[in-house]
């Protein structure tokens, strides 16, 4: 084991240092009875000091249950918990994913190339330099297919993290979209997403993006055949399935067993959910050309610099990771809602589900004992202003706190009069709502205010900007996993479900329901009866 992570392991856990416990006395003191209008009465220069200024993101965390005292704390936990040392072994490279026994690396990913004075370790040049020979071929594939006029149609088949992103990125940046094809992004292994997506297309005009780090998920390999079998069917035989499919992959070899030509691989060093940086982000590459695509992992690098250089009070990554822990271990709340207030980041709260659920929803350490604290909340959220009419009442009046992370976006990239003012506005009411709340009759009218939340402020929603956010993302997530101690980059819990399944399919035909339990063979029974 390298010298920073032997450090970290060495750390003590959480909730076993100084700086928990005196946690506990703050919000014995102050916490559990934080009143964010008295916050905000008692101290003028509230707004001020808990603004973070980070590359393309300003947050406002004043409307947070936290003061001076219990930042202070906050920071003096990431620091008895060597926060900055796992950190920088992250970066350099060491094998922190132990239980896969790989590096973490999706930083060097939007690296740019190595120059005189960089801070990038000399054992990670020769794997940048590989980085950026993929990385200019696939943008020279993007912009080739981009100027080819005999194709309408892209297809990404992938799942997870070779959906997610992908997906939530193109949709993001549909202002900068300015290559005249259709996206299309197919997932699921219900057969009606790829038989909605197929309707429409000409195979003759299509290409398929088969998206999967492993190429085995059983899902995108369901989906990639049918497509196959539709594109030789409806082609008559006749074209070419090595022009029109192309695989995004570590595994080259069963890419190729399927028939592609073209591949842009990957690196085992880069998890499902952090890999839209790599070839899993071609989409995106298309539908914005490669010189928005650079911006994109520029702006990540950015944030990145910005994690692993800023001091820890003003370091953004860092104070929204430590506010988690305060929420999830403090205050108890189980969950966090995100209200983009911008209809192009609607599957944001999607690509946050994956990234902080599944690199969080763990119960054990690295060393597999389990842990006594709870770890990632549930995750959840829709555009604003839509979940306003939904399930805002809930988050004003219902009997659970629910924190809320609001993102809004000064620049608009229509002009349509009135509409930017009055999204704004509803964000800022929104969140001020929550904290004032509102005494009426006592009834139904009655808001009991005080309800936390955080403002995320982007000047304007750019390939670079939205880099930045994915970014900050990621590094909040590895700082509250890194204080829980958990192996943020593994994903067992998503195997049995796997194995299940390829255990019951059979069954579903055969109607043998030996060894099962009652419930599933009641169901089994249900469904043979109608199917
Ligand atoms: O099942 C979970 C998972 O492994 C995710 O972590 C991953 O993003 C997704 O499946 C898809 O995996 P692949 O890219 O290998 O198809």
């Amino acid at each position: 084991m390298t010298a920073n992570l032997s450090d970290w392991m060495g750390r003590p856990r959480c909730d076993q240092t100084p700086a928990w416990r005196e946690l506990g006395r703050c919000f014995e003191q102050t916490g559990r009875a934080f009143d964010l209008r008295q916050a905000f009465a008692a101290d003028s220069q509230r707004a001020e000091r808990f603004g973070v200024s980070a590359p393309h993101v300003f947050a406002d965390l004043s409307k947070n249950r936290l003061d001076a005292a219990a930042t202070q704390a906050l920071l003096q936990l990431a620091r008895e918990c060597r926060l900055e040392v796992h950190r920088d072994a992250m970066f350099a490279g060491e094998t922190i994913n132990t239980t896969e026994g790989r590096a973490v690396l999706h930083t060097l990913l939007r690296c740019p190339q190595p120059a005189p004075g960089d801070t990038v370790a000399p054992t990670l040049q020769p794997l940048l330099a590989d980085v950026h020979a993929t990385l200019d071929a696939m943008l020279d594939f993007a912009e080739t297919l981009r100027a080819d006029p005999a194709i309408t149609d892209v297809v990404n088949i992938g799942i997870g993290g070779s959906d997610l992103g992908p997906q939530m990125a193109v949709l993001a940046l549909d202002a900068f979209a300015n290559s005249g094809k259709r996206l299309h992004f197919v997932s699921n292994v219900d057969g009606h997403e790829l038989a909605a997506c197929l309707k429409h297309l000409q195979p003759r005009s299509t290409v398929f993006l088969i998206a999967s780090k492993t190429f085995t998920t059983v899902e995108t390999m369901t989906n990639a055949h049918s497509a196959r079998r539709w594109f030789e069917a409806e082609g008559g035989g006749a074209l070419d399935i090595g022009r029109h499919f192309i695989g995004l992959t570590t595994n080259l070899a069963a890419a190729g067993a399927f028939g592609i030509r073209t591949t842009f691989g990957f690196w085992d060093w880069v998890g499902g959910r952090y890999s839209v940086w790599s070839a899993i982000g071609l989409p995106l590459a298309i539908a914005i050309g490669a010189a928005g695509f650079r911006d994109f992992l520029a702006g990540a690098h950015a944030m990145d610099n910005h994690f692993r250089t800023a001091p820890l009070a003003g370091n953004l990554p860092v104070r929204l990771g430590l506010l988690d822990v305060w929420y999830r271990n403090f205050h108890g709340f189980t969950s966090r809602t995100i209200a983009p207030y911008h209809s192009a980041l609607r599957r944001f709260p999607a690509y946050l589900q994956q990234l902080e659920m599944e690199s969080n929803g763990k119960r054990v350490d690295l060393a597999g004992q389990p842990l006594p604290y709870g770890t990632s909340p549930v995750l959840w959220g829709e555009p604003g202003t839509n979940g306003q009419h939904a399930y805002f009442q809930m988050l004003h009046q219902g009997t659970d706190v629910v924190p809320v992370e609001f993102i809004a976006v000064i620049k608009t990239r229509h002009d349509l009069p009135g509409h930017q003012p009055m999204l704004l506005a509803n964000a800022l009411a929104q969140a001020q709502a929550l904290m004032q709340g509102k005494a009426d009759s006592g009834g139904h009218k009655d808001f009991p205010g005080n309800r936390p939340s955080t403002f995320l402020l982007l000047d304007d929603l750019t390939p670079a900007s939205l880099g930045a956010l994915i970014a900050l993302h990621e590094h909040r997530v590895f700082v509250s996993g890194s204080l829980w101690g958990l192996n943020s980059f593994d994903q067992w819990g998503v195997e049995l479900g796997k194995v299940l399944a390829k255990d019951i399919e059979p069954r579903l035909a055969s109607g043998d329901t030996d060894g099962l339990d009652a419930s599933t063979r009641g169901l089994i029974g249900r469904i043979r009866s109608i199917s």
